[in-house]
């Protein structure tokens, strides 16, 4: 008879873990109403034993600091990992598998570095690797793009996919901070960490794509040739700018496929103003998906925190308790997903925002709009601020739709010239 307890060790009781195993408790008599049986939390692992905890769970909960009490319990069903970083946690998770047992994990940037070698041990095991609370905290995508879409074609995927970035880009919009003092305030308000580098260099919105894309097209992308561009290099004026002509700066993730190849990458792009994804603000996720029969979808919620991550990493548990003889990871059947045939990034055709900051004389919009034709590039609109004549003025220039490509080789023409006097800022524009 099947056991009307499932045994969970939580590796990680910090942010996740402990809104987790409040969630359990709050809600421990639906839960168990909807999968028949208890959670009950029963190791605990922690980095410092010391540390007073805002919150405890049962009395069967033993906190250790020791990765090897939880792998040495053989009454554990369900090891879920919430504490991050790659060595520890990777070990954990391998040592797990090979232990027989199931694992729940957030652990974004370590599934994007070896979800394959994760997988493709988990597959030959036949256990669980569930990853919900990876992706967009609590939005339930993962879910979504395995079960719900399963028999769509994903022709594009569109995410805003991190909170502080969006968060930094929304204050900047609207209250017209600069990028440092927006920062700040994010730290401030607690979405950012200490050290924000991952979220404001696109390297977290990187490692969720990656997950999406083997989620959407059942192919691995190495992380590592995937273009990520983040935000720290982004100016006041440029948010200003852009709104002037209608649109809203956003770090945008995106994955299109063009006949069996795919086109990703990250990077801030201007979105129109009545654009779906451009109401997305604060620290709010967002997923703008078309499938081939479903056509658009669009999920939207909170992509980070205790209680939106918690519901995610819950959802996992509750479906591998509920039925753990139908195990799927990746949503595919292979041991190890196919290499993704990847599109040259610079192949990708949108239209471009540029400002190039130039000396205000004659020749200069005439010599940078013959550049621009050269590489076959039709200009949209152009705009020069006004200032003393013989400085520095913003010059700025929206185009048609043109390959990235033409875009590059012509910019590094036009930053040639002796005029333009800084290096020339360049966005895409989304549709
Ligand atoms: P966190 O608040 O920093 O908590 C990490 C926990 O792991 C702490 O309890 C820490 O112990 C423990 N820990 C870390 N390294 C350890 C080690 N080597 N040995 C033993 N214990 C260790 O992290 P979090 O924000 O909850 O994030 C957890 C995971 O979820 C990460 O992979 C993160 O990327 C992912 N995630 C987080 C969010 C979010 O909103 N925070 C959203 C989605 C995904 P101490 O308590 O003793 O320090
Ligand atoms: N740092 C992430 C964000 C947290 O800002 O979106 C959740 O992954």
């Amino acid at each position: 008879m099947e056991k009307k307890v499932i045994n969970l060790a939580l590796a990680g009781f910090g942010t996740v873990g402990t809104g987790l195993a409040r969630i359990i408790q709050e809600n421990e008599d639906w839960i168990e109403r909807r999968i028949n049986k208890k959670l009950v939390i029963k190791k605990i692992l922690v980095r410092d034993l010391t540390r007073i905890r805002s919150f405890i769970p049962g009395p069967e909960a033993v906190f250790t600091d020791k990765v090897e009490d939880i792998l040495a319990d053989r009454d554990i069903d369900i090891v879920v990992e919430l504490m991050g970083g790659l060595d520890t946690a990777l070990r954990l998770i391998q040592k797990s598998l090979e232990n027989g047992m199931h694992v729940v994990t957030a652990n974004k940037a370590l599934l994007a570095e070896k979800g394959n070698e994760l997988f493709s041990l988990a597959h030959e095991r036949h256990l669980g690797l569930y990853y919900e609370g990876s992706v967009a905290g609590g939005i339930p995508i993962v879910q979504t793009l395995k079960n719900s879409l399963a028999g769509n074609r994903i022709t594009s995927l569109t995410g805003i996919l991190n909170g502080t970035a969006n968060f930094i880009l929304s204050e900047m919009t609207s209250r017209g901070q600069d990028f440092a003092a927006a920062l700040n305030t994010a730290k401030e308000l607690g979405y950012a960490e200490a050290d924000p580098t991952l979220d404001i260099e696109g390297l977290d919105a990187a490692h969720k794509l990656i997950i999406l894309i083997r989620l959407a097209h059942g192919a691995d992308y190495p992380l590592s040739v995937l273009p990520v561009q983040g935000i720290s290099g982004v100016k006041r004026t440029d948010v200003a700018l852009a709104a002037e002509f209608g649109y809203v700066l956003k770090l945008i993730a995106q994955v299109r496929e063009k006949s069996g190849h795919l086109q990703a990458g990250v990077f801030p792009a201007l979105l129109p103003m009545d654009h779906i994804l451009a109401k997305v603000d604060g620290p709010f996720n967002s997923i703008l998906l078309k499938g081939n029969a479903v056509g658009p979808i669009m999920l939207y919620g909170q992509g980070a925190g205790d209680l939106p991550t918690g519901s995610a990493v819950l959802a996992d548990i509750m479906a591998l308790a509920r039925d753990k003889a139908r195990i799927d990871n990746t949503g595919f059947r292979e041991r190890a997903l196919p290499k993704a045939h990847i599109l040259e990034p610079d192949l990708a055709v949108s239209r471009h925002y540029f400002r190039m900051t130039a000396l205000d004389k004659p020749g200069v919009l005439s010599a940078v709009s013959g550049v621009m034709g050269e590489h076959n590039i039709s200009i949209a609109q152009a705009v020069q601020k006004p200032g003393p004549e013989g400085r520095d003025v913003p010059i700025v220039f929206l185009t048609h739709r043109a390959p990235l490509k033409a875009v590059l080789q012509a910019l590094r023409v036009i930053d040639e010239f002796n005029f333009i006097t800084g290096p020339t800022v360049h966005y895409r524009i989304l549709k």
